[in-house]
């Protein structure tokens, strides 16, 4: 794996990439400060502790089909960074997480209410960088938070009616998580002037790889022996979050899968019950029924690029694709 999480950039756009990540760093460190201390620090705890910057890595790419150059990029990128960072403070009070990106979560250190609080600030920074942007850009973003939103009550909710548990989740995980994903890569063709045609091709795909990454990121949720991934794995089986590979063993009709069902469908608080169930997973077939959906969803995402013209920024695409995959390997 190369610098940026992708292995074999063109080096003259790796040079790009990097000096284009670097002045998102330096905006998003500049711009969470603030009148008063305390939340200036619970904002930085997250940014400082990392995470993988993926969607301004994508808003970067999606710029090279355009004027990469072009004033608006590393804003956008940064307003796609802070409405992710600001979920993930309100996702750990939801979840009662206890670890991101490899540090105490907020809501373990400093309590619910000043996470909750600390997500709103940086929903607020996100919107004053957004207003230089435009309309078009403020309600792009407008419109994806209320995906976001929308995907994060239904998962709380669960289905409806008799709905397909799969088809649920599949639906919770394009609002919850694809929404973003997919701005990300909408904003930076959209504010590089990139092509029409382009930038819907981008938006698709930026969906389809951010289904792919929530579905290779509940994999590892399961599949990861220890905290490699900055969070604490089996986090949904306490909180009793139905995910892709415990929906694959719930709709097994076969017997011996009846206990480890049943113990499946509520919260388990119980931390030596939570190491059993995570054993099983790791060695149920529904693992490998979940990697072959995420092997599916990632050729999807490839196909999406099809229309575009075979450059350097598309052959990144690709390596995208297969880096997000090796990810749940
Ligand atoms: C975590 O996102 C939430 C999901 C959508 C799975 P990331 O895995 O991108 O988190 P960071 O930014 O690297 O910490
Ligand atoms: C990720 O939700 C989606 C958002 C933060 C909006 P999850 O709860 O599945 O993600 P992790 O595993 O905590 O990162
Ligand atoms: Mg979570
Ligand atoms: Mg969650």
């Amino acid at each position: 794996m190369s610098t940026l999480g992708i292995p074999g950039l063109e080096p003259a756009l790796e040079a790009s990439l990097i000096s284009g990540m670097a002045g998102v760093e330096s905006l998003l460190n500049e711009h969470i400060k603030g009148d008063y201390p305390l939340v200036e620090e619970t904002s930085r705890h997250l940014v400082a502790a990392g995470g993988k910057r993926l969607r301004p890595l994508l808003t970067l790419i999606s710029s090279h089909y355009g004027d990469p150059t072009s004033k608006g990029i590393i804003p956008a990128a940064v307003v796609c960074e802070l409405t992710h960072l600001a979920t993930l403070y309100h996702d750990d009070v939801m979840d009662e997480a206890p670890l991101r990106r490899g540090v105490e979560s907020a809501n373990n250190r400093w309590g619910n209410t000043i996470a909750i609080l600390t997500g709103d600030y940086l929903f607020s920074k996100a919107s004053d960088l957004l207003a230089d942007l435009g309309p078009e850009a403020v309600r792009l973003q407008a419109r994806t938070f209320e995906r976001l939103v929308i995907g994060q009550i239904m998962e709380t909710q669960g289905p409806l009616n008799g709905e397909d548990p799969l088809a649920h989740y599949l639906k919770v995980v394009g609002d919850k998580t694809g929404s973003l994903i997919s701005t990300s890569a909408r904003f930076g063709a959209l504010l590089s002037g990139a092509p029409k045609e382009i930038v819907e091709t981008l938006t698709k795909f930026g969906e389809e790889i951010g289904i792919a990454f929530q579905l290779a990121d509940d994999v590892i949720d399961i599949a990861s022996e220890s905290n490699q991934s900055g969070k604490t794995p089996g986090t949904d089986l306490r909180e009793g979050v139905p995910t892709l590979v415990t929906l694959n063993v719930l709709k097994s009709t076969d017997p011996k899968d009846f206990e480890l069902q049943k113990l499946l469908r509520a919260p388990i608080e119980n931390e030596e019950i939570v190491a059993q169930v995570l054993a099983a997973l790791r060695a149920h077939s529904a693992l490998d029924q979940s990697r072959d959906q995420l092997m599916q969803t990632a050729k999807s995402a490839r196909l999406a690029l099809g229309p575009l013209p075979l450059n350097d920024a598309t052959s990144a695409l690709f390596s995208l694709v297969d880096a997000v995959i090796d990810r749940s390997a």
